[in-house]
């Protein structure tokens, strides 16, 4: 397994006092789908914005491919790592969806064509390409989102960083962000970094989990080991997946013999199948008697 990213004791003191980090710690494997975790305030945009050094530690370091990220130039650091702001405001610049698209790419230095195939693939992929020549003020907040998303796209990085992308997306716009985020990372092998508040989007696609508390990473995991019960995540503001919620109380309250908690729609249909008919079993062997 190659760490594609290696975070080491990160300090972050914000201008004003707040110290926002203290001490993170976190490995991002390469090829891998990582989910952050964590309350309101906990550090998530802090931390990801050092990821391709739009913010500078007081201390500690960031390794990129086994080097220090300040012994590389911005510009190939902005090349490897994408990152989808959380506010879409901070992101759009350009005067048109076209040109906002195009604006990385643009600085990469690539010929007009290639621009161009970039801008429309990106626009194709989040399902804007309508959008084209739209004023980027007069897009609606899901259709910004989607557009910070696509300038990200264009720009084909090894690693995309995206600060809660789905927040205020409709289900479908969620259901579109998700499919490209797999594929890019299933068939592509692109690194994606998600800080979210949306846990029950975790274990149908995230690999790996990464909770924050007050400054620092306090846990890592598969989503089957960070998901075990609700009162561990208590502490830390977090909830269990909502399925997985259900199939707890079914399990604690109503004492149906669930062994490892099932964390999505199929492996709870999977379990609940299984005990209806053992249930069904039973039943019938009882009758046969
Ligand atoms: N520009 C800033 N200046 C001063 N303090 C800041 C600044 N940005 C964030 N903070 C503070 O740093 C801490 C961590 O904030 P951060 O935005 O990283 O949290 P977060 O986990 O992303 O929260 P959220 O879930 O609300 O997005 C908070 O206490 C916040 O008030
Ligand atoms: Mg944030």
């Amino acid at each position: 397994m190659t760490i594609k990213i290696k975070v080491e004791g990160l300090i972050h003191k914000y201008p004003d006092g707040t110290r926002a980090l203290m001490g993170a710690n976190l490995d991002v494997r390469e090829g891998e789908f990582l989910a952050i975790l964590g309350a309101n305030g906990s550090g998530k945009t802090t931390l990801l914005k050092h990821l391709n050094g739009l913010l500078k530690p007081v201390s500690g370091s960031v390794i990129l491919d086994s080097k220090t990220l300040s012994a590389f130039k911005p510009s190939e650091v902005f090349r490897k790592v994408g990152m989808v702001f959380q506010d879409p405001n901070d992101q759009l610049i350009a005067p048109t969806v076209e040109e906002d698209v195009a604006f990385g790419p643009t600085n990469l230095n690539l010929g007009y064509d290639e621009i161009m195939s970039r801008v429309n693939n990106a626009l194709e992929l989040v399902k804007m390409k309508e959008f084209a020549k739209k004023a980027i003020h007069a897009l609606s907040y899901g259709q910004s989102k989607r557009i910070c998303i696509a300038g990200i796209l264009a720009m084909q990085p090894e690693v995309i960083i995206l600060d809660e992308p789905t927040s205020g997306l409709d289900p479908d716009g969620v259901k579109t962000i998700m499919k490209i985020l797999n594929d890019l990372n299933k068939k592509q092998g692109i690194t994606i970094i998600f800080a979210t508040n949306s846990v029950d989007l975790v274990p149908v696609h995230m690999d790996r989990v990464a909770i924050m508390d007050k400054g620092i990473v306090v846990q890592e995991g598969t989503p089957e080991r960070i998901f075990t019960d609700s009162k561990k995540l208590e502490g830390l503001k977090l909830e269990l997946p909502l399925i997985a919620q259900l199939m707890e109380v079914l399990r604690d309250k109503e004492k149906l013999p669930i062994n490892s908690l099932p964390l999505t729609i199929g492996q709870a249909k999977h379990e609940l199948s299984h005990l209806f008919n053992r249930e069904n079993n039973i039943q019938h062997a009882g009758s046969i008697e």
